[in-house]
């Protein structure tokens, strides 16, 4: 199966901001019950270790990804660590189109655990002042080879860390999955906060959300870059020597394909 580049309604200039909205709040709701992304709190450790971040930056967060519940594993694994990695890190979240009501909404169920950065955060162009682990979770696949390399790229010139996290995958298993998640989705939605009536509007009476989500996660799966695509892009990366572990990971309910990237010391 080739990689397609294609389009997704919800990142499309048009497209209406606040079902834009509502389609990040979905995705958010279902990684969030579903733990998703749960296999890869080990490889958020170890890249902490290894690069002595106290600051995960998340890029492109959209409604928030899947950070409670990883904030919460973190948090929950910090005793069995050693002495001098026990500090919880922050978690800050950004977006070059930041969702504040969505990032509040994370903050508040958080605990304030999470935090957010209110402007606008490029992932080509990370500001100086957010050094940290850069984390990107099902959002990768958007950007066209060159742009997904400049991501990679500002990571190395500030020399800092990265992780990559995708729930699709270019694989039938995981496109018919994402017939289910969308089916989840439409039964659960009066339980997806914060609670809006146009949310029901768009999805029962008028089933523009249920449509959206099916039509862009199956593209988000044809675009998904599979680990031998991640390999060949970071082997053109220039600047200071990175280990990258490139991978699949095998945990969970679903395989999340992963690269983690941070500089040699
Ligand atoms: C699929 S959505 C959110 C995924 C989110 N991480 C999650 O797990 O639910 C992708 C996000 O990328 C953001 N985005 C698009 N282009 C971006 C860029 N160049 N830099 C930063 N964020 C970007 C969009 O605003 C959108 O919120």
């Amino acid at each position: 199966m080739r990689r397609i580049q294609f389009f997704e309604f919800h990142e499309l200039a048009w497209f209406p901001s606040s079902l834009r909205d509502g389609i990040t709040d979905a995705l958010q709701f279902g990684i969030h019950q579903l733990r998703a992304y749960a296999p890869v709190v080990p490889l958020l450790e170890n890249a902490l270790d290894a690069t002595g971040s106290r600051l995960i930056v998340d890029m492109c967060s959209g409604a928030g990804g899947p950070w409670i519940d990883l904030a919460r594993q973190l948090d929950a694994r910090m005793p069995s660590r050693s002495a001098e990695n026990r500090l919880a890190p922050e978690i800050l979240l950004t977006d070059k189109y930041p969702n504040l009501g969505a990032f509040e909404n994370v903050k508040v169920a958080s605990g304030n655990r999470v935090d957010f950065y209110p402007a606008p955060v490029d992932a080509m162009n990370v500001p100086e002042e957010l050094q940290g682990l850069r984390t990107m979770f099902t959002s990768f696949h958007h950007f066209p080879p060159e742009e997904a390399r400049a991501i990679l790229q500002n990571a190395v010139a500030a020399n800092n860390g990265i992780g990559v996290f995708e729930l699709p995958r270019r694989a039938p298993s995981t496109i018919l999955l994402t017939f289910a998640f969308v089916f989840m989705l439409f039964v659960c939605t009066p339980w997806i906060r914060p609670f809006r009536w146009s949310r029901l509007l768009w999805t029962y009476l008028i089933p523009i959300l249920p449509f959206v989500l099916l039509f862009d996660g199956v593209v988000s799966c044809l675009r998904t870059y599979r680990p031998e695509e991640l390999r060949e892009m970071v082997a053109k990366l220039n600047g200071s020597e990175y280990r990258w572990e490139i991978g699949e990971a095998a945990g969970g309910r679903i395989p999340i394909t992963y690269l983690v990237g941070c500089p040699r010391v």
